[in-house]
Parts: C-alpha cells; sequence; structure tokens
C-alpha cells in the first residue's frame, strides 16, 4: 500500500482509497488447515486405474479475517486457482478442513452448501468468458435471485438489479444491455455487481484485473476497495502481479507447488520476506526507477517449476533454491514463525533456514556456507 496515492505500478489512486484498511480486524471468518486438492492421474480407456495424483494444492492452512484482503501470488500452476474453487466447494476437498464462522463446510452438501455458498462469491479473471453473451446484464446479475430466492429482495427485482448496476459505477439504464455492449472493465464491474447480489461476506477474486489494460485495472482495485469499505467484505485476492497484491492487501500468501511457503502482514512480506522463494520473486518485480533497477540484486531462479504430479521430497522448493542443503531434502519445513527471528521478520515461513536477505546475496553464491542449519530452535527440530 502506497502513502501518496501512486501505486507501485505507476497508478496513480485517490488519497481516499489508497489509505484503505491495513491492519487485520476482527475475528477470523474462514479458517482452512491442511486443505488438500489432488486430482487423480488415471490410465487405460475402459479399466481406469489410478497411477498418481496432481498434488495442485497439498496441506495448505491459514485464516482469511473479518473485514481483511488476503492477497495470494505464486508462479502459474502453483495451486491458487485450485484453492479458490476448493474454498467455494465448486471443487470437493481431498482432505482437510475449511471453517466459515466456526462450521466447518467443506464437506457440505444440498440445501447446507446451498445456504453457506451464497455467503462466499467470486470473482473470476476473464470478464469477456465469465458473462454468458446471451443474456442481458439485468439477468446476469439478477440471477442469483433466481437461484436464492430466499434471500432475493421482497419487492422490485428489476430495481435491486439497477442500485447493484449503480454502486459498481455502471449506468443502471444499461439494464437490458448484452456484455458485448461493454468494455473489459465494464465487464468486470457487472461480474462484480453479480457477486454482491447476494450481500455476500467474502469475495475470492481469482486474478480479477489480470485481463485488463492497466489504467483499467486501477479502476477495479478501487472499486474492490471502496465496496470493501461499504459492505464490511473479506476479500481472497489472488494475482501474479506482486505490485497490485501489496497494493489491496493487508496480509499476503506466497504459494509454491501447492504449498503455502511464507505468510505475513504487506510490510513483513514485501520489506522482510525471509523465504528463498519469496525473495526471488520480489527481485523479480519491476522497478520503474532506471538507477534503482541498475543497483537491484535480482535473484535468477534456475530450473523449471517441479511437477505437482512428482513434487521433490523435503522442502518443494529446494531443488531452485540456493540455500539448500541435506536437511531441505528429508524433511518439510513447517509453516511457523522461525524462534530464531525477531521484530518483523519473525512471521511465518516455511524454511528450515528462514532469514531476511542480505544485501549482495544471489543465485550465484550456491555456496552459503554452514548457516543455521545446525541450529535447534527452528520449526520441525524437536
Ligand atoms: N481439473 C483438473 N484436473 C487435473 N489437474 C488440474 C485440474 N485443475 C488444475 N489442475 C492442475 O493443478 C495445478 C494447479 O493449477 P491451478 O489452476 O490451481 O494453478 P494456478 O496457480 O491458478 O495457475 P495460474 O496462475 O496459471 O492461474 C496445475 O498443475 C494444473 O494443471
Ligand atoms: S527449506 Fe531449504 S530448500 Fe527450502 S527454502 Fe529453505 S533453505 Fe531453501
Ligand atoms: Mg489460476
Amino acid at each position: 500500500m502506497t502513502v501518496n496515492g501512486a501505486s507501485p505500478m505507476g497508478v496513480v489512486v485517490p488519497e481516499e482509497v489508497a489509505f484503505a484498511q491495513q491492519v487485520p480486524r476482527g475475528e477470523p471468518i474462514l479458517q482452512v488447515r491442511d486443505l488438500v486438492k489432488h486430482f487423480p492421474l488415471t490410465k487405460g480407456v475402459l479399466l481406469r486405474r489410478q497411477v498418481g495424483a496432481v498434488k495442485a494444492v497439498d496441506g495448505v492452512s491459514f485464516d482469511l479475517m473479518q473485514g481483511e484482503t488476503l492477497g495470494v501470488v505464486g508462479e502459474s500452476g502453483c495451486g491458487k486457482s485450485t484453492l479458490a474453487k476448493v474454498l467455494m466447494n465448486l471443487e470437493p476437498a481431498t482432505g482437510g478442513s475449511v471453517r466459515y464462522k466456526g462450521e466447518e463446510i467443506s464437506r457440505l452438501s444440498g440445501s447446507a452448501l446451498k445456504a453457506v455458498r451464497r455467503n462466499i462469491q467470486m470473482v473470476f479473471q476473464d470478464p469477456y468468458t465469465s458473462l454468458n453473451p446471451r443474456m442481458t446484464v439485468g439477468d446476469i446479475i439478477g440471477e442469483p435471485f433466481e437461484i436464492h430466492p430466499e434471500v432475493a429482495p421482497k419487492g422490485d427485482r428489476r430495481k435491486a438489479v439497477q442500485d447493484l448496476l449503480d454502486v459498481v459505477g455502471l449506468n443502471p439504464e444499461y439494464i437490458n444491455r448484452y456484455p458485448h455492449q461493454f468494455s473489459g472493465g465494464q465487464r468486470q464491474r457487472i461480474g462484480i455487481a453479480r457477486g454482491l447480489a447476494l450481500k455476500p461476506e467474502i469475495i475470492i477474486c481469482d486474478e480479477p484485473v489480470s485481463a485488463l489494460d492497466v489504467s483499467v485495472q486501477a479502476q477495479v482495485i478501487n472499486l474492490l476497495e471502496q465496496l470493501q469499505g461499504d459492505f464490511n467484505l473479506s476479500y481472497m485476492f489472488i494475482a501474479h502481479d506482486l505490485s497490485i497484491v501489496r497494493h489491496i492487501s493487508d496480509r499476503v500468501g506466497v504459494m509454491y507447488l501447492g504449498k503455502m511457503v511464507e505468510i505475513g502482514s504487506d510490510a513483513e512480506i514485501y520489506d522482510h520476506a525471509t523465504h528463498p522463494y519469496t525473495q526471488a520473486l520480489l527481485s523479480a518485480v519491476p522497478v520503474p526507477d532506471p538507477t534503482a533497477r541498475e543497483t537491484r540484486d535480482r535473484i535468477v531462479l534456475v530450473g523449471d517449476v517441479p511437477s505437482p504430479a512428482n513434487p521433490p521430497s523435503g522442502c518443494r522448493f529446494r531443488t531452485r533454491c540456493w540455500k539448500a542443503q541435506e536437511r531441505c531434502a528429508v524433511e518439510v519445513p513447517l509453516l511457523a514463525a522461525p524462534g530464531w527471528l525477531s521484530g518483523a521478520a519473525r512471521h511465518d515461513s516455511a524454511c528450515h533456514f528462514a532469514a531476511e536477505r542480505e544485501i549482495g546475496q544471489s543465485a550465484a553464491e550456491r555456496e552459503i556456507g554452514p548457516g543455521p542449519a545446525e541450529r535447534d530452535d527452528g520449526p520441525g527440530t524437536g
């Protein structure tokens, strides 16, 4: 989050929006524990037998606090969308637990699931394909009222839809238009209006601005922030772009190959990252200032992301980590605050050797020395 209204991505944001809520408030509204989603890999045409599994989400735990925005970042294929779909119950969980206001929801079905689902809505990445081209905007936004008549407005539904158009900054008179008559940013506003129709408490935004022009991105982000204040919404905000995530998030979680590897406040993650993967991601964020660009120390990760069907033993990042040591291959690092760190560096990080990055440390320095490998106060050391 910036102070003067200029976002890290160079887009000017109105001050009242730039000063959106920065600290987690209230109680956890969603508690996710050891969540697992494996997609079976099968062989054979007639007798399909399982030969393995894509471990898209593999033991993810975090809390979403009431009224906060939790950003989730990570490379393509690390499991962000799968995590979102499992939280929404669009995909059944393979294991683990999701509690909404204390109630287990991951194994609900039928009317109980329907009742919970209206409180957790999703905004998708692509406003071009996520809206039915044959439906009017009024029908698209009003459709949730057909699915959930128990919470639909008692009186004039058309008026309720027009009010929603107004809330997201669209002309209520556009109610009879079709999606193709709108720009990308306007279509995303329609998607957000639809998401708001049932007055949810949580909105999961999966790359909501990735398909939009940079200038339009800022408008949609501003709208989301304004709606959060107006309706006391809690957001999970998934994105590739670390600058956008920092701008909108109170806390940020970093995913790698189906695991959450680091999570903390935006300052803890962006200014005091302790997991090598987060440090590598941050070092690759474009820097607008040419002088800063020349002097900064970029970490170039070697190798490809391993297959989620066959992840490395121990720490999944070890095949690309310049700090990896023997212990990393045999012991899975737990996501916990390292006891050997203090201050802002002491936040949840799944690394046996979690440490803030020293200037000058880079991928070239693979021989990083013994480091704190032999320390006995790290997580998982017993
Ligand atoms: N229905 C499915 N069946 C089998 N594998 C799947 C399925 N959906 C996702 N996967 C796999 O699970 C892994 C995680 O995919 P996911 O879409 O969640 O990643 P992501 O982090 O959202 O990526 P992106 O940033 O590209 O959107 C990938 O390896 C993907 O191929
Ligand atoms: S546990 Fe080891 S391999 Fe994993 S991030 Fe930390 S140092 Fe690197
Ligand atoms: Mg995705």
